[in-house]
């Protein structure tokens, strides 16, 4: 007996380990991003590695953990809660490209998840008003503003 089912982009590209070392290199970029990091949870970071990656997997036609855990993806209604600007796009999608280019896919597979990955990450852009600063005062401080914003302003809604 022959199995004729079709390999999925998910097997293809290598399972569930594949994109667990992408989120997980990702998410080594996002914890360095000082526009990116505040929007995270700093406290279930793990989790959120979890969610993305099973996120990827079931998109790719890989198992349904990310539906049973999490309900149907509604990504746009889940990102309204953060400030989604092109910045925050590009240094998104920039974290993913470093990901993507530790990885080294074959071209193919490379060319059709970043072009999912754009599309996406494109869609998702829910303001054009530039990243808030901390609100209190004008004053430039210094060469680093990356940790000022408190995460706490960002963390609220569930
Ligand atoms: C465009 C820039 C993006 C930003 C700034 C952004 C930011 C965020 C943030 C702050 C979270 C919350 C982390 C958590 O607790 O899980 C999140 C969740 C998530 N993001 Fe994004 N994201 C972006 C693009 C994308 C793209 C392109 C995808 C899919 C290809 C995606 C998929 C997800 C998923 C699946 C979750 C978890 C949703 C849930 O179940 O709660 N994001 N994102």
């Amino acid at each position: 007996m022959t199995e004729t089912a079709p390999m999925s982009f998910y097997d293809e590209v290598g399972g569930h380990d594949v994109f667990e070392r992408l989120v997980h290199l990702f998410y080594q970029g996002v914890a360095a991003d000082p526009v990116l990091k505040p929007m995270y949870p700093a406290d279930d970071m793990d989790g959120a590695e979890h969610r993305l990656t099973t996120f990827l997997a079931q998109y790719w036609v890989g198992p349904s953990t990310y539906s049973q855990e999490r309900g149907h993806p509604r990504l746009r209604m889940r990102h309204q809660a953060f400030h989604v600007n092109p910045d925050a796009r590009d240094r998104w999608l920039g974290h993913m490209r470093d990901a993507m280019d530790a990885l080294q896919l074959p071209p193919l597979h490379d060319a059709t998840l970043w072009d999912y990955l754009q599309r996406a990450a494109h869609s998702l852009v829910n303001t054009f008003e530039p990243t808030p600063a901390t609100t209190d005062s004008a004053t430039p401080t210094s060469t680093a503003p990356a940790s000022t914003a408190p995460a706490s302003t960002t963390k609220e809604p569930s």
